[in-house]
C-alpha cells in the first residue's frame, strides 16, 4: 500500500525508515522523499512515527513482536466497463 502516491513510497518503506531511526517528518522527507510534492501524505506519514496512531505497525515491519493494527487508508471505487 502506498503512503505517498506522488513519489510511490510504500507503507513498508516508511515503516523501515522509522525502524532504522527516522524520528520526524523531516527525516522521512530526507530519506524517502515522502510529502515532498503535493503534501497530502504528510499527516498519514506522521502517524507512523513514534507516538503516532500507526506506530505499533513499525515493530511488525522490523520483526519485533507487538500489537498489530490493520490500516486501510483509502478505498478506490471499482467501476465495471461494458
Ligand atoms: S502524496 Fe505524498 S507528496 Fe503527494
Amino acid at each position: 500500500m502506498y503512503i505517498c502516491v506522488c513519489n510511490a513510497i510504500s507503507e513498508r518503506q516508511v515503516q523501515d525508515a522509522i525502524a532504522q531511526g527516522a524520528q520526524d517528518l523531516g527525516d522521512l522527507q530526507a530519506q524517502l522523499g515522502v510529502a515532498t510534492c503535493c503534501g497530502h501524505c504528510a499527516d498519514t506519514a506522521v502517524e507512523y512515527l513514534p507516538g503516532g496512531r500507526y506506530a505499533a505497525d513499525v515493530g511488525t515491519a522490523s520483526g519485533l513482536t507487538g500489537p498489530v493494527e490493520v490500516t486501510v487508508l483509502s478505498r478506490i471505487a471499482q467501476r465495471h466497463v461494458a
